[in-house]
């Protein structure tokens, strides 16, 4: 198949790390008879730099026109006193919502090999952990009117929440078809005895879930969630959530695996173009040091493959070789433990690399 990336590097880590992914893309390319040629484009804070706007045009229509996106991370300290608008954050934003993609796939699964790297007692680890966020990606309070007021002569900010039924039912539909491939489990975490929102997320979601009657649902606080997480990981399977807890949430989930440097997340909409990226952030502090994680942008790459070019085979190759590689006992700093070694980005990309073995 040829297929055409747009790959969007960004600010801090994210060029070492798209590096590496770039090269396992190319090595899937070779072994399994594929054509992928990359689009590369600016944003974020190099955009700005560069350019003097975080989503420049150019990088838009790329994205519209590719078969999908690969990005690497956005943001960084020099671009912090940015207002709103201007900050890199917002590029990633604006690809979301041009492309449409409202739905944010996350998953959390604790590879073996990282057990004693999680925080987590191994009692608690040891039932396993492997669930899914589903994040609504394009509503809510990150898509709401933003102000800074000055009423009574001070200044007051607003930040506005809002749900309409079509964008809850659309991500519930998301949350359903990945149910169904999983153990018919949903649990749809809100605020529902607060928020106005989160009282249409329940009416929705049980209205749809109605008409499923083989997916059992169950409904829990926001606030319980984040604890429940740490007290019985083991237990959750699909969660389904507004954006901000989505957020909130995937990055207390990615630690319970032991490092946030391993997860890769898929931003899809109504067609096959996805954007993919890993949950991590551009990490100013490491960049340009050659020492960050690239398994979560390896991991990217792979939920790409599987959910907007139909190769599961490729992903799984990529899947087996990122697991090799940990049992060998390779590691980057985020997830070093006793007994392991320690190796550089670009040698875990090349780790990886060597490791990826066609299967059919
Ligand atoms: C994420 C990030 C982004 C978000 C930021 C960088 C805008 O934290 O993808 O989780 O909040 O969605
Ligand atoms: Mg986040």
């Amino acid at each position: 198949m040829e297929k055409i990336i747009t790959v969007i590097e960004g600010d801090g880590i994210g060029p070492e790390i798209v590096k590496e992914a770039i090269k396992v893309m190319d090595k899937i390319a070779d072994l399994y008879g594929h054509e992928f040629s990359y689009d590369y484009k600016l944003a974020g804070g190099i955009a700005i730099d560069e350019l003097g706007e975080c989503l420049p045009k150019s990088t838009i229509e790329s994205c519209l026109s590719s078969d999908s996106t690969l990005l690497g991370a956005v943001g960084g300290y020099k671009w912090d006193n940015l207002d709103g608008n201007s900050r890199p954050e917002k590029a990633l934003l604006g690809i979301r919502k041009e492309m449409g993609l409202y739905s944010n796939i996350r998953p959390c699964k604790l590879y073996d090999a990282l057990a004693s790297a999680s925080p987590l007692r191994a009692d608690i680890v040891q039932k396993g952990i492997d669930f899914i966020i589903v994040r609504e990606l394009t509503g809510g309070v990150y898509f709401g009117r933003h102000s800074t007021d000055i009423i009574d002569n001070e200044l007051v900010a607003t930040d506005v929440m809002t749900y309409s039924e079509s964008e809850i039912e659309r991500i519930t539909n998301v949350a359903i078809a990945i149910a169904k491939k999983r153990n018919n489990k949903i649990l749809v975490v809100d605020k529902a005895n607060i928020l106005d929102t989160s009282r249409l997320w329940r009416k929705v979601c049980g209205r749809i879930l109605a008409n499923h009657k083989d997916i059992e649902v169950e409904y829990m606080y926001v606030d319980n969630c984040s604890m429940q997480l740490i007290a019985r990981p083991s237990t959750f399977d699909v969660i389904l959530t507004e954006n901000m807890f989505g957020d909130i949430l995937s990055d207390e989930a990615s630690m319970l695996t032991g490092t946030i440097g391993t997860i890769g997340s898929a931003s899809l909409g109504d067609g096959t173009r996805g954007m993919y990226e890993p949950i991590h952030g551009s990490a100013p502090d490491i960049a340009g040091q050659n020492i960050a994680n690239p398994l979560g942008t390896i991991s990217a790459v792979s939920m790409m493959l599987r959910y907007s070019f139909n190769m599961q085979a490729e992903a799984d190759s990529i899947d087996n070789a990122i697991q090799k590689v940990l049992n060998l006992g390779y590691r980057t700093g985020d997830m070093m433990t006793k007994g392991c070694e320690k190796i550089s980005c670009s040698n875990m990309g090349n780790k990886v690399v060597v490791n990826i073995e066609r299967k059919h």
